[in-house]
């Protein structure tokens, strides 16, 4: 049977399938998850396994790596890395989602549950995708494929890993569903992410907290402090005051720029998908897509300090804190921006209370070669899928391993991904248009034929 009506057929299948392995509950921020996150890795290795892979789990400091390949194409023909993540964000505010994260459910053509689209439902049609190859011998490309359970947490041991099993990941290209179309039956390929350094602010002051008529006045408040500290941070355009934030800032060419405003982007549906705030914010002098996917931010992600109950209590609180995330664009490096953002709150810090500044994960922007052939190929599989030319996006969000692999290994990275933009990853009510999940499949079923081409290349 040919590979389209094949993957036609079995669509339910490839349904039922995913929502056993989203059953799972593989948050791995949580210790409590730790035993839920080596039943999710066991999951992918016996799949893995089932089609003919070679499959290792590789224990780490956290949560293990699944790696397995398969080269039965032989050592002349290309070989494709698929690269995912199986950990999911925690599920809170838990009451507004309509069924449970970890009960699948499928409600107007949508499947609802946490890491429908983020990051499960993107990995399983790559092995979906490898298993219609299989049927019928193998697909003419070598396939490994490398999922780790901490992508949500930072990917504190991914590049340990790809350092000491460099060999084992040789490959001519990676491939990375982790991404979203630009808009419904607008299949997409990302050319760019942001980077990240996020940071954790503590601010104290007396010992305890204290009576705030009694001391309040004479001695500081961190409450106080640190709001006057972050108030610092930005102006009120958003452009950041740290100096020399923006020295590496690169500019979006004259031809992406172009690009962008070809895109059929709608600012009604843009605020629709972000759940009608009052109006849309940020730098005036760049286009709205360009504020999210070519300029960097900072963001005060949680902040805390003093009373939050009902009614008033006069205090002073002795603590306050807040987590401070700066979103980074190529050439920017998390290592500089670190050292600038401490030197910037340490420096306006008043002296009368105690400042400290932990900078807590990072991660590179990226930018992949739109001109490698294996960026060309995959134009065509999602072609030969959605019966259109794949638009070139960029997105704001960050995937730290993309830069350092395509980096380490010097092959192109290339992020297909599937999801849309109002699929609720992160937030309550998650979930994957199953119409995309079909036509990812198809997409990655005919990637791996379509790679076959730009072999003489190497
Ligand atoms: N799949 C996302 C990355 C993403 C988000 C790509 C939005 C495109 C658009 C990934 O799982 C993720 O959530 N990454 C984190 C980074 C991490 C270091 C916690 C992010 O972007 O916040
Ligand atoms: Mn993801
Ligand atoms: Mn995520």
């Amino acid at each position: 049977m040919d590979l389209t009506t094949y993957i036609g057929e079995n669509r339910q299948r490839y349904v039922d399938e995913l929502c056993s392995f989203l059953r799972i509950p593989s948050i791995s921020s949580r210790p409590e998850n730790q035993p839920d996150m080596l039943r999710a890795a066991e999951f992918l290795r016996a799949e893995m396994a089932r089609l003919g892979m070679t499959v290792r789990i590789f224990p780490t400091a956290g949560h293990p790596i699944v790696l397995g390949e398969w080269m039965g194409a032989g050592p002349s023909a290309p070989t494709v890395l698929v690269y995912g993540h199986y950990d999911v964000q925690p599920v809170d505010p838990l009451e507004l989602w309509t069924s449970p994260p970890f009960e699948p459910q499928v409600r107007g053509g949508d499947l609802y549950a946490r890491g429908a689209v983020d990051d499960k439902g993107q990995i399983w049609l790559h092995l979906k995708a490898f298993e219609a190859w299989r049927l019928a011998g193998g697909p003419p490309v070598n396939v490994k494929m490398l999922f780790e359970g901490e992508e949500e947490v930072g990917s504190p041991n991914l590049e340990p890993f790809l350092l000491a099993e460099r060999e084992r990941l040789a490959c001519d290209a990676v491939v990375i569903s982790d991404t979203s179309m630009f808009a419904r039956n607008v299949p997409s390929i990302c050319y760019g992410l942001r980077g990240l350094a996020y940071f954790q602010i503590d601010v104290e002051g007396a010992g305890g907290d204290l009576h705030s008529g009694s001391f309040g006045g004479a001695v500081d408040n961190p409450a106080n402090a640190l709001c006057h500290i972050v108030a610092q941070l930005k102006d009120q355009d958003g452009k950041v005051r740290i100096p020399g934030f923006y020295d590496r800032v690169r500019k979006l060419t004259a031809k992406e720029r172009r690009e962008v405003r070809r895109l059929p982007f709608s600012l009604k549906e843009f605020l629709k998908g972000a759940g009608n705030p009052p109006r849309a914010w940020g730098e005036k002098r760049f286009h709205v897509l360009e504020r999210i996917w070519a300029r960097p931010t900072l963001d005060v992600n949680g902040i805390w300090g003093g009373y939050q109950g009902e009614g008033a209590k006069t205090v002073l609180p002795s603590k306050a804190g807040a987590k401070v995330s700066t979103r980074l664009v190529p050439d920017q490096t998390p290592a500089e921006i670190e050292r600038k953002f401490t030197a910037f709150v340490k420096r306006i810090a008043p002296k009368s209370v105690k400042v400290t500044v932990r900078h807590l994960h990072g991660g590179s922007p990226f930018l992949c070669p739109t001109d490698a052939p294996e960026f060309q190929a995959t134009e065509r599989a999602l072609r030969r899928a959605f019966g259109r030319k794949p638009v070139l996006i960029r997105e704001g969000g960050s995937i730290p391993f993309t830069a350092t692999i395509q980096e380490a290994l010097g092959v192109p990275v290339i992020l297909m991904g599937f999801g849309l933009p109002d699929e609720n990853s992160h937030a309550p009510n998650e979930r994957l248009e199953l119409e995309n999940y079909q036509r990812g499949v198809l997409s990655a079923a005919y990637l791996l034929e379509e790679l076959v081409a730009p072999r003489g290349k190497k």
